[in-house]
């Protein structure tokens, strides 16, 4: 296409080269800012018309205009034109074809470059919207499985070796306050992101008396952004968002590698729904957990992204730089790549079966109830260094003679502790050992459901249970 066609092309004599109009355009991705794009300008045109520089009739054109082709897009039927460079002047020129010459009024006092900022903006607030929702879902999914399974006893692992008994509501809980980290910087991230670069126009502001604080009120952004330069300029909030979406996406990794061990049939702790598992096309008796590696895969392109965002911002001068129109791709796929991995764990966890047989029984192989023998023996007195010298005796003895401790009889443990007496077996089991953990953030069941509930009510007075 020959430049004169293009809304810039007045200072140009040559046409665009081929390549560089289709190197430049931003239209294949930035389409999807189209709703942003057009909810911005209207309320541009409000403005406009309000400080008279538009009058009624011709704001009324812009509206309903802007409204016709958002209609438009949404049917499909608009021809996004590679020549027109991207979803702001694609959007302009179809409005100056519809209304004519109140069309071209529509740019006034504004910029592609506030504009962009603004769409942006617009788009990554309705986003974190959608996340937190999911995030609430899986929030609500943990708190019942907690709740549903506050006394189911599990091994609670460190360096992946038993450690000491815990219940599996009360991982499911542990899950559940990463998450809900998650959910503050997403809100705190809003913040940043809820504030309106129009009115910055180029890069200087504009010498037309727009009301920036009407604008933003239409927009129910918090209010204009303080500084042009930097309004215009500015990419922290997008890369505050990938940073936390980095967060969550490694917090989904890590779930996804404890459900793909304890599937395993080395663990066998819980079982997945066929439906959330895939078969192997050679091997017949395979079912793999396809769902939680694809999200512990998926991890690494939004981290990628995060990096792809701080490397495009390092160094660039103030303003606006074409550079910015890179900070769109991975933004997009961070978005949709997080809300995709969350809708999975949603809907996934409600239908996580423990195996509670299974669970018990690895929590006895491993001495889980050593710090417990250590423990009883230092409210009998003992020093807690000398309680840990005798139990890694007793450890030995069960080592040697293939027994947990709770299956090493009295006199055995007497000849290790003349101290000892058959109140000890109170502690050496599985379930006395967890209901002794009763203190707030511990593994006793009462805790567990106390935890549920409170985290449940929190939800409920944040309104979005
Ligand atoms: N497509 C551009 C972007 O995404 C819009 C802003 C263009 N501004 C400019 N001065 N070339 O950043």
């Amino acid at each position: 296409m020959s430049s004169e066609n293009k809304p810039w092309a007045g200072r140009f004599t040559e046409a665009t080269d081929a390549f560089v109009e289709a190197f430049t355009a931003s239209i294949e991705f930035d389409k999807r800012l189209a709703p942003y794009d057009i909810q911005g300008s209207i309320a541009h045109a409000t403005m406009l018309v309000r400080i008279g520089i538009l009058n009624e009739k011709e704001g009324r054109a812009i509206i309903e205009g802007l409204e016709g082709i958002l209609d438009d897009i949404e049917r499909g039927d608009f021809h996004w034109a590679v020549e027109l460079e991207d979803v702001h002047m694609n959007i302009e020129a179809r409005l100056i074809d519809r209304i004519g010459d109140a069309g071209k009024k529509l740019h006034t006092g504004r910029s592609r470059n506030d504009q962009v900022a603004t769409d942006i903006r617009l788009f990554l607030r309705a986003e974190i919207d959608t996340i937190t929702e999911e995030l609430i879902r899986l929030k609500i999914a943990l708190i019942d499985l907690a709740e549903r399974e506050a006394d189911t006893i599990m091994p609670g692992l460190t360096h992946l070796q038993v450690a000491q008994p815990i219940t599996f509501g009360h991982h499911m809980m542990a899950w559940h306050d990463m998450l809900n980290r998650d959910c503050g910087r997403l809100s705190d991230c809003r913040k940043r992101v809820n504030i309106m670069p129009l009115g910055a126009a180029a890069l200087a502001g504009t010498s037309y008396p727009l009301d920036r604080a009407l604008t933003a009120g239409l927009l129910g952004f918090s209010h204009p952004a303080t500084n042009s330069l930097d309004a215009v300029s500015d990419r922290d909030f997008a890369i505050e968002f990938a940073a936390c979406a980095s967060l969550i996406m490694m917090h989904l990794s890590r779930f996804s590698e404890e459900l793909i061990l304890w599937i395993s049939g080395q663990f066998g702790f819980i079982d997945l729904p066929d439906a959330f598992c895939t078969g192997s096309s050679i091997m017949p008796q395979k079912k793999n957990p396809d769902v939680p590696e694809l999200v512990r895969g998926k991890a690494g392109r939004v981290f990628g992204a995060l990096f792809a965002l701080l490397t495009l911002m390092k160094s660039q001068p103030l303003a606006y730089n074409k550079d910015n129109q890179e900070d769109k791709e991975p933004l997009f796929d961070t978005v949709d790549t997080l809300k995709k991995c969350l809708r999975a764990f949603a809907d996934m966890m409600p239908h996580v079966r423990p195996n509670r047989k299974a669970m018990v029984k690895a929590a006895k192989k491993g001495f889980a109830t050593a710090t417990d023998l250590a423990d009883y023996l230092v409210r009998k007195g003992v020093a807690f260094r000398d309680a840990h010298e005798i139990v890694g005796k007793a450890v030995r003895l069960g080592v040697e003679t293939k027994r947990d401790l709770s299956e090493i009889s009295l006199p055995e443990l007497q000849k290790l502790s003349p101290i000892i007496a058959s109140d000890v077996f109170e502690v050496l089991t599985l379930e006395g050992s967890v209901a002794s953990r009763d203190l707030i953030g511990g593994t006793a069941p009462k805790r567990v459901r106390e935890a549920a509930r409170l985290a449940r009510r929190d939800l409920e007075r944040s309104g979005k249970p």
